[in-house]
């Protein structure tokens, strides 16, 4: 099977509190290959368009509020089965009950319910890929 690509975000609070490279450390050492990267202070044209299967969810203005915020950092990431593999270093959405052990449980804190700062995003299907990494590497 030919090597899978992933679009992953370091999101407004990682790169804030100084976790890019922790992220990137993780990617790495699970074995992944990083084959492009960028800053990108993201337009509320690109976050909706990113977002767009959630809106009208409650938590989907706050989302997009907490992405404007600042700048995130991301990733073109390479490897087998990486799309389903980083979500699983990611941990799960909540990063009150993410498993320690996962980029979300051991450093993503809990501001309440509309505002999780889950420091990361990672595609969940080669379809959702193809369709970020386009919007994120414009
Ligand atoms: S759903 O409804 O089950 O599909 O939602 P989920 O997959 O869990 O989350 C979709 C994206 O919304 C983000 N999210 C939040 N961000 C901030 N605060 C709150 N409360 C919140 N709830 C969900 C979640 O992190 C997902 O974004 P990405 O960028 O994919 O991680």
């Amino acid at each position: 099977m030919s090597a899978e690509e992933t679009l992953i975000l370091v999101k407004p609070d990682g790169v804030a509190r100084g976790l890019t490279g922790e992220v990137i450390r993780r990617i790495e050492a699970k074995g992944y290959r990083l084959t492009d990267l960028r800053f990108v202070a993201p337009d509320r044209e690109l976050l909706a368009a990113h977002y767009a299967e959630h809106e009208g969810k409650p938590f989907y203005e706050p989302l997009l509020d907490f992405m404007s915020s600042g700048p995130s950092v991301a990733i073109r990431a390479q490897g087998e089965r990486v799309i389903e593999g980083f979500r699983s270093l990611a941990g799960t959405t909540d990063p009150t009950t993410a498993a320690p052990g996962t980029i979300r449980g051991d450093l993503g804190r809990d501001w309440g319910e509309r505002v999780q700062q889950n420091l990361v995003h990672g595609s969940d299907s080669p379809e959702s890929a193809a369709r970020e990494l386009a919007l994120w590497f414009a």
